[in-house]
């Protein structure tokens, strides 16, 4: 009786074990690339050119609205961000923050939650801290889509439209040429990196 208990437990282990190691893991981003990111933050459309660079410890957005403007958002791994753009308004904002922008396994830790087709490609799913739900191309890896939410209604919705691995944006691209405009805004950071929400008083950036 006790032994047909015990390799019951046994048994219950093992397949909980294998359960866990079949359990996939989001790829870590590749310390370099270049994105075209299409957005629909809540209803608003956009398109983001997306340089993710880790060794020099910068990330760019470079966002166009549909029908709209062009506006930068530069940011340091120091925790320094521009946020700026070059039309004739010429309006630009700087901030420092409590963090740098995202490592590369920065998803790590996140929760499986299984498969799921999206865009027309077969994904796995995970979420992190309820915060962002992520979609990845089971057969490449690569990103599909992702949806961040900083309220129950706000979400922002990004579909990735190209993904180029080792694409670096030349440095004198990287310059942040306007400080006109300083206004104070409050920014919620949900540093995904440590797990906390830190809320912070900065300058003018726009909605996150
Ligand atoms: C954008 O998202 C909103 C929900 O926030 C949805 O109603 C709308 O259909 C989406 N638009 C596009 C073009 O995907
Ligand atoms: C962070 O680095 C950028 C680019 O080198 C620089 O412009 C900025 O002043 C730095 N910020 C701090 C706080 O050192």
């Amino acid at each position: 009786m006790a032994s047909s208990a015990t390799y019951a437990l046994l048994l219950l282990l093992l397949f909980a074990a294998s359960a866990a190691a079949e359990s996939p893991t989001p790829a870590t981003w590749p310390l370099q690339f270049h994105s075209i990111l299409y957005v629909n933050y809540s209803g608003s459309l956009s398109l983001i050119n997306l340089w993710y660079d880790w060794p020099n410890g910068r990330n760019f957005n470079i966002i166009q609205d549909q029908l709209g403007s062009i506006s930068y958002d530069l940011e340091w791994n120091n925790g320094t961000s521009f946020f700026y753009s070059l039309d004739s308004a010429k309006t630009c904002s700087s901030a420092q923050l409590d963090v740098g922008i995202l490592r590369p396994d920065w998803l790590d830790g996140a929760e499986y939650l299984g498969q799921e087709s999206v865009d027309g490609f077969l994904c796995n799913v995970w979420q992190k801290l309820r915060f962002i739900w992520y979609y990845e191309d089971v057969v490449t890896k690569r990103p599909v889509h992702w949806e961040f939410y900083t309220g129950k209604s706000v979400g922002r919705s990004i579909h990735v439209m190209t993904f180029d691995v080792g694409a670096v944006l030349e440095d004198e691209k990287w310059q942040a040429l306007y400080i006109v405009s300083r206004r104070k805004k409050l920014k919620l950071i949900v540093d995904l990196s440590t797990n906390s929400m830190l809320v912070t008083l900065n300058r003018n950036l726009k909605g996150f």
